[in-house]
C-alpha cells in the first residue's frame, strides 16, 4: 500500500501477492538468496545507487517484472548495469531468484513491495532506463485508479530518469494503451520515440517478449509498445 498524496489514505494498487505454495527449493531461495539481494529503504532520505551494485556503470529499473524473464535477459546482456526489479508476487520473485542463482547474475537487486515506494526513494536523474511491461490492466471502470501508469508514476519517472533515458512500456489492452497515450499527452517531460501497434519489424533486439506477452499472443491479443525518452 502507498499513501495517497491527495487524500492521505493508504491505497493498494497491486493484485495478489501469493499463488501456489512454493516448492522447497524456491522457498529456500526466498529465505537465503533474497535477503542478499533485497533493497531495503533507508529510514529517511534517498537510496544511494552507488552502494547497490558496486562499479555498475548505470542503473535500470523494471516495474512489475512478473516471473522475471525479461529482467534476467537484461541483466545477462548488460552485466555492467545494475538492474533493479520491483515485484510483489512471491511466486514470480522466487522464479527470478532461481534464474539469478542458476546463471550467477551478480547485477540484480530486488524490491519486493509496491514499486512506487522504491521510485519515491531513488535520487533525481539516477535511472538510465525503465521498463513497465504488461502492467495489470484493471479493466473495470472502478479499478482504473489502480493502473500503475498514472500521472504520479510518470512524475516520479520523469524525476528519476536521466535526460535522454528510455522508458519502455507495453500493454496488450487497447483501452490501457489509449490511457497511456492520454497520460503522456501534453507532458513536456517525455518524448514518444515510437508507438507500435502489433507487429513490429524493427523491434529492438534487446526487448525480448515477456512471459505475459507470449501468453497474450497465444490468446490472440495484440501488444502495443511505447518507447519514450526523458526530454533533456
Ligand atoms: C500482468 S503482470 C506482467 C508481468 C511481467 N511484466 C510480464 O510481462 O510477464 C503485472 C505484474 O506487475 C506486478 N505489480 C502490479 N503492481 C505492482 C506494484 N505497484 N509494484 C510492483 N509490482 C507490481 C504484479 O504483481 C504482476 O506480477
Amino acid at each position: 500500500m502507498i499513501a495517497d498524496s491527495a487524500t492521505g489514505a493508504r491505497r493498494r494498487i497491486y493484485g495478489r501477492r501469493r499463488g501456489r505454495k512454493l516448492r522447497a527449493g524456491r522457498r529456500a531461495l526466498m529465505d537465503t538468496l533474497l535477503p542478499q539481494l533485497r533493497i531495503a529503504l533507508p529510514p529517511t532520505g534517498m537510496l544511494d545507487p552507488a552502494t547497490m551494485v558496486p562499479h555498475a556503470k548505470d542503473l535500470w529499473l523494471e516495474i512489475g517484472f512478473g516471473a522475471g524473464e525479461h529482467l534476467a535477459a537484461q541483466a545477462r546482456a548488460h552485466p555492467d548495469v545494475a538492474v533493479l526489479g520491483a515485484e510483489v508476487f512471491e511466486n514470480g520473485i522466487a522464479k527470478l531468484l532461481a534464474a539469478i542463482e542458476r546463471e550467477g547474475l551478480a547485477n540484480v537487486r530486488l524490491f519486493v513491495d509496491d514499486a512506487r515506494l522504491l521510485l519515491a526513494r531513488l535520487p533525481d536523474r539516477s535511472l538510465g532506463r525503465a521498463f513497465i511491461l504488461y502492467p495489470d490492466p484493471w479493466p473495470k471502470e472502478r479499478h482504473k485508479k489502480r493502473r500503475i501508469v498514472a500521472p504520479e508514476t510518470l512524475d516520479q519517472l520523469a524525476r528519476t530518469l536521466c535526460p535522454g533515458a528510455e522508458l519502455r512500456v507495453a500493454t496488450d489492452d487497447a483501452d490501457y494503451a489509449t490511457w497511456i497515450a492520454d497520460a503522456l499527452a501534453g507532458r513536456p517531460d517525455f518524448v514518444v520515440l515510437a508507438r507500435v501497434d502489433g507487429d513490429w519489424p524493427d523491434r529492438p533486439a534487446d526487448w525480448p517478449a515477456t512471459r505475459y506477452e507470449q501468453k497474450a499472443a497465444a490468446a490472440g491479443r495484440r501488444p502495443q509498445f511505447f518507447r519514450l525518452s526523458r526530454r533533456g
